[in-house]
């Protein structure tokens, strides 16, 4: 583990530890306040964060804004990262190989930000996180506590765009963490 944001950012630069290595344009490492109290792990870039270089910047990004403009939350004042850190080709999923070899990065992250509460957005950041037996469906919007992290499971924005009334959830959830 690096103690430093610049060793960990260092560290990443380059990667070939999976191989989503071969097709991305840029790495997604992370976004936000380095010191904040939420922080949301969402699953992976897709085209829009992959030729930008940050995460949430896409349509489901987007939708994510807005709901946070509607909690209040400032999208500066929490910290904003993924599973994997590189595009999965066609939006497929992450797989089971690539989310292990990116997860060291996000134990660092989530060392160095120190946050009080997690988000996490969609089933692959659910069970990568607390494990494969948690079902999103059952558990968004109840609270998970371990080793003094609270974790809020809820919906992936993009789950939003297919069906909208989950956006209320969404919301419901989000009212929870702030
Ligand atoms: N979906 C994610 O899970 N992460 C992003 O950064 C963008 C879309």
């Amino acid at each position: 583990m690096y103690q430093t944001w610049e060793e960990l950012e260092k560290s990443i630069e380059n990667c070939q530890k999976c191989k989503l290595c071969k097709m991305r344009q840029n790495i997604v490492f992370g976004v936000g306040n380095k010191e904040a109290k939420i922080m949301f792990i969402g699953e992976g870039p897709g085209a829009d964060e992959d030729r930008l270089g940050e995460p949430f910047v896409g349509r489901a990004g987007k939708l994510m804004n807005m709901a946070f403009e509607m909690v209040g939350i400032k999208r500066e004042e929490v910290y904003i990262a993924n599973i994997v850190k590189c595009r999965p080709p066609g939006n497929r999923n992450p797989e089971d190989d690539e989310c292990f070899a990116c997860m060291d990065y996000l134990r660092n992250q989530v060392i160095l930000v120190k946050p009080e509460i997690i988000v996490l957005l969609g089933s692959v950041a659910l069970k990568n996180i607390l494990g494969k037996e948690y079902g999103i469906t059952a558990s968004r919007g109840k609270w998970v506590e371990r080793k003094g992290i609270r974790y809020m499971p809820t919906w992936h924005p993009a789950a939003l765009l297919r069906d909208e009334s989950k956006k209320v959830d969404f919301i419901k959830d989000l009212m929870q963490v702030v």
